[in-house]
């Protein structure tokens, strides 16, 4: 389905040539707003690529320009606990390749569990910890793509370093931790959440980790954002619920989509 998804995405970009993608996570959709001469794609017209069943995830690419540069937006993911495989939820990321992206910006909601990570912190992704036990790159080796990829690395560091710097100009906080990416959809419990500050996570979601792995394993570069959206379950006595999550993402998304547009500037 990759070649044939690209094929439909390229038909539709009309000879534009984006090199960065970005991808949106729950609440953050009004991203795409940002953009100029947009082209918007829904799923339904992009072979193999099914619709989101998560509120809050709409379900379309949108191409156009961003501070100057031409951009590709996914809006709406894959996640596996909607029922799809790993390799569905690395889809997007291997079409992206396919079209000659080769920087992928990440964004996720992500509960905190460092202590002082309270609603509304920007976390930039240091590293994660793929806590999923699936791996997108499991099966044959797709072309483009190494069958041992290298993650030492996973969050390139000079767009980690150029992401501190552009926070600093627009003077926006950014936290920076490592982000734990479990299947979900049940949120965790409160002694699971002990574990994974034991195991060295500030935050945690169920999201981009198995996107991260398939475009190392592509060669794309990533630079990954957490939209901290509540304490994790049992950091204060605060109930989890999705709607509250999702507003929170929509508070920070102003934030967020400013120290995108300022990277992706200096791209
Ligand atoms: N846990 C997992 N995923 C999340 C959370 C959380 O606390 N908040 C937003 N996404």
């Amino acid at each position: 389905m990759i070649g044939p998804a690209a094929a439909a995405i390229r038909e539709r970009l009309d000879g534009r040539t984006p090199h960065v993608a970005i991808v949106l996570g729950s609440g953050l959709g009004q991203f795409a707003e940002r953009l100029g001469d947009a082209v918007r794609m829904p799923y339904a017209d992009i072979p193999g690529f099914p619709s989101p069943t998560v509120v809050g995830h709409s379900g379309e690419l949108v191409a156009g320009t961003l501070a100057g540069r031409s951009v590709l937006v996914q809006s709406g993911r894959f996640h596996m606990y909607e029922g799809h495989p790993a390799a569905l939820t690395a889809l997007p990321v291997r079409v992206f390749a396919r079209l000659g992206i080769q920087t992928l910006v990440l964004t996720n909601a992500a509960g905190g569990i460092r202590r002082g990570f309270g609603s509304g912190t920007v976390m930039l992704i240091a590293d994660h910890i793929n806590l999923s036990f699936r791996n997108p790159l499991f099966g044959p080796v797709i072309a483009g793509e190494e069958r041992f990829p290298d993650m030492s690395d996973p969050y390139d560091p000079a767009l980690r370093a150029l992401a501190r710097d552009v926070a600093r100009r627009l003077r926006i906080p950014l936290a920076e931790g490592v982000y734990a990416g479990l299947l979900g959809p049940s949120y965790e419990t409160p002694a699971e959440i002990r574990m994974l500050e034991r195991l060295g996570a500030d935050a945690v979601g169920m999201s981009t980790v198995l996107e991260v792995i398939t475009a190392r394993a592509a060669g794309i570069r990533c630079l990954g954002f957490s939209a901290i959206t509540n304490p994790a379950a049992g950091v204060t006595l605060q109930k989890l619920h999705h709607l509250e999550v999702m507003e929170t993402a929509y508070r920070i998304a102003g934030e967020l989509a400013g120290l995108i547009e300022g990277v992706v500037a200096e791209l």
